[in-house]
């Protein structure tokens, strides 16, 4: 992936920050997102299970309904999910640069394989649309021709097999793309994974409890969603009668229950495989207020037990998503940490190339590396050597009356002014150099014809004399 490491420019240290926020804002996204659509496909394909094997369609319009929770708004898996992806796919490099963690290509991976998990999704989300249409063809529609029926049936079974099939793919396609985005994640702070295999990474306990995590996470975050706008966002569905609201809460309230109780567990686990280079006090400040939050969560779903209390799911949803952005934060903290000596060698890097950018504009002493020797072999070795006349004088003849006035031979060298007419009428013609090249070509004529030759090598720019400073005025 030297393509990614070739990309890295230095910009400028507050970049840096910059690029850290947008990491952090993408981790925010991705993680919240690639679990609530998790959540989604996987309650989702649990109803529609339950629907088939108890011939009980009211868990088919629920499948449908759970499904919306991850794909309801149009393009919110581009703009939720391949976006921060690819912010992530080109911010990391830029703060691992330097290092041997080559992040990028689990990330691409990861990419890949949630691309085809949301293309598997959408898939299965249409064949519950047509599976409802059929359904309504069935029950509404009599008709006498018994191949029509047939054909119905058939088509219906067909869909109904492609809906289970994608169904399933969705959920293990994300199940994959969240194991490698959790175990690239990861995989940036861990600096014992960096140079090792691919297995090592994945299989390491971190990245485990991480995926974990995410999907557990996200299962509570799709069922407080779905409770919402089930239950309280303007009214609530329209639920054919009283029953059917109750076993649609029902059956989504458990899986909020349960990963309520699950998300603790995990995230223990989770922070005690954090490397001892990644951790640090705000980290565990992070991971706490994340909990405190799942914590808010677990009990407004509880509530939702008695009526009287069905309003607690209003936040259900947006605790999740705090604990979500908390659960970023943790994971941007322990990069920072981890790196954090990398990162500061970068910002080295960065604030140096911001000075020279700066002084090359600014009215310092300082001027960027002029190679005078090109200068001379290019411009001036028509008309002139050192030791012998030829268009113009020999630099021998005319360089030692300079001596000491540096600035007046740079004068010259950028607008000639006739010296010797008698001798070279014509003059000499300006050569078009820029002040930093006439001064160094100045400064290297001295040197070669005064200094005796062995100095004149060194980098004209690296010096910064006060005697150039004093003679331009
Ligand atoms: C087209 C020919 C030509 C080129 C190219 C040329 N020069 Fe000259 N140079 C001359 C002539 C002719 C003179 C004599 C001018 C005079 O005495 O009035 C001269 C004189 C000089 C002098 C002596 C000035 C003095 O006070 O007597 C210096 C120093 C000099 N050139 C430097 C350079 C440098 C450095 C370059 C390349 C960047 C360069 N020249 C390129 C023709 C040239």
């Amino acid at each position: 992936m030297d393509l990614f490491n070739d990309l890295v420019i230095p910009v400028g240290s507050s970049h840096l920050t910059l690029i850290r926020l947008m990491l952090y804002i993408s981790a925010s996204f991705l993680f919240a997102y690639t679990g609530l659509l998790f959540g989604s496909v996987f309650l989702s394909t649990r109803a529609a299970s339950k629907a088939k094997k108890n011939n009980d369609f009211r868990y088919q319009k629920m499948a449908q309904d759970l499904i919306k929770v991850g794909t309801g708004i149009t393009g919110m898996w581009f703009g939720l999910g391949i976006v921060p992806f690819l912010s992530f796919i080109l911010s990391y490099p830029q703060l691992l640069s330097g290092t041997e963690g080559d992040v990028v290509g689990y990330l691409i991976v990861g990419l890949l394989v949630f691309s085809m998990a949301v293309a598997s999704i959408y898939i299965y989300k249409n064949s519950l649309n047509f599976k409802s249409v059929f359904y309504s063809f069935k029950t509404n529609v009599r008709s006498k021709s018994e191949s029509l029926i047939e054909e119905y049936h058939s088509l219906d079974e067909d869909v109904e097999n492609t809906g289970s099939f994608t169904g399933i793919w969705g959920v293990i396609l994300l199940l994959v793309a969240t194991w490698f985005l959790a175990g690239a994640t990861t995989y940036a702070y861990d600096q014992s994974m960096w140079g090792q295999s691919i297995f090592e990474m994945l299989l390491s306990a971190s990245t485990v409890f991480k995926a974990l995590l995410i999907l557990v996470m996200g299962t509570a975050f799709a069922s407080a969603v779905y409770m919402f706008y089930a239950f309280s966002w303007q009214g609530g569905y329209d639920f054919a009668t009283e029953e059917e609201r109750q076993l649609s809460k029902n059956f989504v309230r458990r899986f909020g229950l349960y990963s309520a109780l699950l998300i603790p567990l995990v995230y223990a686990f989770q922070i005690v495989n954090i490397p001892n280079n990644a951790l640090s006090g705000l980290m565990f400040v992070f991971g706490l207020i994340s909990l405190l939050f799942v914590v808010f969560y677990a009990q407004s779903i509880y509530l939702t037990k008695s009526e009287d209390h069905a309003s607690g799911i209003k936040y259900g949803f947006m605790f999740i998503m705090i604990s979500f952005a908390m659960f970023a934060a943790q994971d941007q903290q322990a990069f920072y940490i981890s790196n954090a000596a990398n990162l500061n060698s970068i910002a080295e890097i960065h604030a140096k190339a911001e000075e020279e950018r700066h002084s090359l504009y600014a009215t310092s002493e300082e001027e960027p590396v002029v190679d005078a020797q090109a200068i001379f072999d290019t411009r001036c070795i028509a008309c002139h050597k050192f030791d012998a006349k030829g268009v113009g004088p020999a630099y021998n003849d005319v360089v030692p009356k300079y001596e000491g006035k540096e600035g007046d031979l740079v004068k010259f060298i950028l607008s000639p002014s006739p010296q010797n007419p008698s001798e070279y009428p014509a003059g000499m013609p300006a050569q078009g150099l820029t002040p930093a090249e006439g001064k160094a070509m100045a400064k290297w004529l001295l040197g070669k014809v005064l200094g005796g030759g062995e100095e004149e090598a060194a980098p004209v720019a690296e010096e910064t004399t006060e005697d150039a400073s004093a003679s331009n005025h």
